[in-house]
């Protein structure tokens, strides 16, 4: 039965795709897309970062961004950004932050 309805599911969305209508208007978007071309602005970052969107679950991790390369710890912002639920414009000033005070 499951794989019924997922074989449903995916015709529904190739004939949605293939509709006119829905060729016409482009698809949004991703998220990540969007993340990758914001601006971010390292003061506002600096300000999240020692905020109550990072330190509800732990203490102040300013002192962690200068103890590693800017690559290092990439992946482990990004993690915390998605753990706090931050906004991709939020994201980007975290970033800006980092990339600007990171270990050189
Ligand atoms: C939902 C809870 C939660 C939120 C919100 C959160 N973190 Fe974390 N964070 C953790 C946990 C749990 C760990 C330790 C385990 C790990 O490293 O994954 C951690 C570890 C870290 C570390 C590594 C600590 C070290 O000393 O090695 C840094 C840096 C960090 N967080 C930064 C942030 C920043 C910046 C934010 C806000 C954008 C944030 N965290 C938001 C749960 C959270």
């Amino acid at each position: 039965m499951k794989k019924v309805l997922i074989a449903v599911g995916i015709l529904t969305s190739v004939m949605v795709a293939c509709s006119p209508k829905a060729s016409k208007t482009p698809a949004p978007p991703i998220a990540t897309e969007a993340a990758t071309t914001l601006v971010g602005t390292a003061n506002t970052g600096g300000l999240l970062i020692s905020s109550a969107k990072c330190t509800k679950c732990h203490g102040n991790k300013t002192d962690h961004v200068p103890k590693q390369t800017f690559t290092e710890q990439e992946k482990l912002m990004h993690a915390m950004a998605k753990k706090a639920k931050l906004s991709d414009q939020e994201t980007a000033d975290l970033m800006a932050y980092v990339m600007a005070n990171a270990k050189k």
